[in-house]
């Protein structure tokens, strides 16, 4: 199937795109590289590099690729802490350019949709680990606008009959030995442990030792992005068969921000010097998914449930590009 991928020059989105390259799909790329890199871009996708505000970009999209047959969804402002800063970024543009993507498609007569969406949906979770059950509880205006996202999703399949997967991943992390996370600002736990480790940061900062945990530092989920690209392909392929869907994604089992660093520790060989900082407001405790639908009703199964592999994946790719896609 031909795949509009946005967002694909991006870290979950450009990994994405080689695995569905991999798997026989054809990918047209649209990303506006506010975070992106054209490096990330698998070289047998279609780039396109555009913005999805820009309605007459996406018309001009689908007027040129009129046989695209669905959407996977990355591109996003994707930072919490922002959207605490700057609630409209997040509540209107995320909103906006998911719309502007939907009635664009909706008009060219495509009806298939993957969304990322996020665990960022369970601030406040009453079970652990969290199943799809779960009521939804926005941490932030980040989490809520994917809220507003899966909201129109709903109503544009009984109005249109669109039909559509909502991917809440957990914590995204590993890489390829080719396409890895660059992101800036990093904010993520994995490679901001490994910029110590290559010496581009004197300590990391763990944020809070005293929760209720099995020492004191948060506990959450962290799922490789190839098991990430797994779930998006098997979703796309269950579409027509199964309808809409909403999983939950993650390995299903919770690490400290100890026991990280420390797998950091064992992976790298390197001392990783750490310093306690207090907590940040709005950290859960633990955050771990319940991913047996998608596993029960799709067959997903995680490549990569070790957290020493996931690292060493990761530290494959940061060691061989310490500077990232700037490095070549
Ligand atoms: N990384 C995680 O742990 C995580 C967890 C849960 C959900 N998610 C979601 O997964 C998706 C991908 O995350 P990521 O870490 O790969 O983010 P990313 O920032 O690396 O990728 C997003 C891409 O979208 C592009 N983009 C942003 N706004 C755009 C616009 N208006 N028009 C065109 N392109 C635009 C960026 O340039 C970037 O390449 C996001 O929607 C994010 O919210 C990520």
């Amino acid at each position: 199937m031909k795949l509009l991928v946005t967002g694909g020059a991006g870290y979950i989105g450009s990994i994405t795109t080689a695995e569905l390259i991999h798997a026989g799909h054809e990918v047209v790329v649209l990303d506006n590289l506010y975070q992106g890199h054209r490096g990330a871009v698998h070289p047998r996708a279609t780039f396109v590099e555009g913005d999805l505000a820009d309605r007459s970009c996406l018309a001009q999209l689908f007027a040129d690729q009129p046989d695209i047959g669905g959407i996977m969804h990355f591109a996003s402002y994707t930072l919490v802490g922002e959207s605490m800063a700057q609630p409209l970024k997040y509540l209107r543009d995320n909103l906006v350019n998911a719309a502007n993507l939907l009635e664009a498609a909706t008009a060219a007569g495509v009806r298939r949709f993957i969304l990322s969406s996020t665990a960022n949906l369970f601030d406040d979770p009453e079970r652990m680990p969290i199943d799809e059950d779960e009521r939804i509880v926005p941490g932030s205006p980040y989490g809520e606008s994917k809220f507003f996202i899966e909201r129109l999703l709903h109503w544009f399949e009984r109005i249109h009959g669109w039909r559509f997967a909502c991917l809440r991943y957990f914590n995204a992390c590993g890489d390829l030995p080719d396409i890895g996370e660059d992101h800036d600002p990093e904010t993520h736990l994995i490679p901001l442990v490994l910029q110590v480790a290559l010496g581009q940061r004197e300590a990391i900062a763990v944020f809070g030792d005293d929760y209720p945990t099995r020492d004191g530092t948060c506990v959450r989920d962290y799922v490789h992005v190839v098991d990430l690209a797994g779930a998006h392909i098997l979703a796309l392929e269950a579409l027509d068969r199964l309808g809409s869907r909403r999983y939950n994604l993650g390995n299903g089992q919770g690490y400290t921000v100890m026991e990280v660093i420390q797998a950091c520790r064992r992976v790298t060989g390197r001392p990783i010097p750490h310093v306690v900082a207090p907590r940040r407001a709005g950290d859960p405790a633990t955050l771990i998914a319940s991913s047996d639908a998608i596993r029960r009703e799709l067959g997903w199964q995680p490549r990569f449930p070790d957290l020493d592999a996931i690292v060493a994946s990761a530290w494959e790719w940061h060691r061989e590009h310490p500077r990232g896609y700037a490095g070549g």
